[in-house]
């Protein structure tokens, strides 16, 4: 079946329940991308392009990162999700943070920055290797390369919970159906090298369990979000996913067997050109 003609583009779209996803992804993912953005060289002063900046969460990061003195760039092509990056750093009270509504596939014209970072971006593009490699000319020469990305796959519920293996046999095969790669995290190495890159990588894992864990919110939500296009490819019905409820189920599952939710590695690559 050729999905393109039948799923937008971007898969998860930019719906408002999407940009409230994004933002408590951010809240999950926040700590773990600090660390990897500090671990692969953003300092103070420096200026950075964000590729795919969604609602602004990596941007805000690297802002702090960099300091008063530094700059940053966020790129997305989704003009909504960049109003509401630019209503989020219009209330942080930032001033060296601009975003501009731009497709990664057309980078022409782009003032050389000392670092170009991208979170959970490389997974949606088919031509991963190849755009790297063009961005090298995007950077000073010794410039800084860095990108973070999940292995979905690698979730995984102790003891096993039939409930959230549907969730993520859901969120896998539709990743893969629209073309995505949803387990781009140890997959970076290789893009990295295919682009003529020696890549540093770190990987982190968030763990928890109990009755107020993020997981059950942040699964139901994604599934929310996909539900259109999990109903238009036949991968599941609206009953199937009965997504109002779907949060209150995973929390009920997990507090009767004691969950414990491993959540997909977060793995880190950069390199220097
Ligand atoms: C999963 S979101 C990640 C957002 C953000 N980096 C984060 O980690 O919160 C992926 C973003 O990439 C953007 N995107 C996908 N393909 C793109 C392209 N070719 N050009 C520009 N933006 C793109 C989407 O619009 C979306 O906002």
């Amino acid at each position: 079946m050729k999905i393109g003609s039948e799923l937008e583009s971007y898969v998860l779209g930019h719906s408002d329940e999407e940009l409230v996803r994004l933002e408590r992804q951010a809240e999950i993912f926040s700590e773990a991308t600090e660390a990897i953005l500090s671990l692969a060289g953003l300092r103070t002063g420096m200026r950075v392009l964000d590729l795919g900046c969604g609602v602004g969460d990596v941007s805000l990061i690297a802002a702090r990162l960099v300091g008063a003195e530094g700059r940053v760039v966020g790129i997305d092509r989704a003009e909504e999700a960049l109003s509401t990056a630019r209503r989020r750093v219009a209330a942080a009270g930032l001033s060296n943070i601009t975003f501009e509504s731009r497709d990664i596939e057309a980078l022409q014209d782009v003032e050389p920055f000392d670092a170009v970072i991208g979170r959970f971006i490389l997974m949606h593009l088919p031509r991963s290797a190849a755009i790297l490699a063009d961005l090298k000319s995007v950077v000073v020469p010794n410039g800084l390369l860095a990108f973070i990305e999940m292995d979905i796959s690698s979730s995984s519920a102790v003891p096993p919970m039939p409930l959230f293996t549907r969730c993520l046999d859901w969120i896998t095969t539709l990743y893969r159906r629209a073309g995505m790669e949803p387990d781009m995290g140890s997959k970076l190495y290789g893009v990295f090298r295919a682009a003529g890159l020696a890549p540093h990588l770190h990987g982190i894992c968030r763990v928890e369990g109990g009755p107020d864990a993020t997981a059950y919110d942040y699964v139901a939500e994604t599934i929310r979000t996909m539900s259109p296009n999990l109903q238009k490819l036949g991968l599941a019905t609206a009953e199937e996913l009965d997504v109002e409820t779907l949060s209150a189920r995973l929390r009920q599952a997990s507090l009767e067997a004691d969950t414990c939710f491993v959540f997909p590695r977060f793995v880190g690559a950069w390199a220097r050109t």
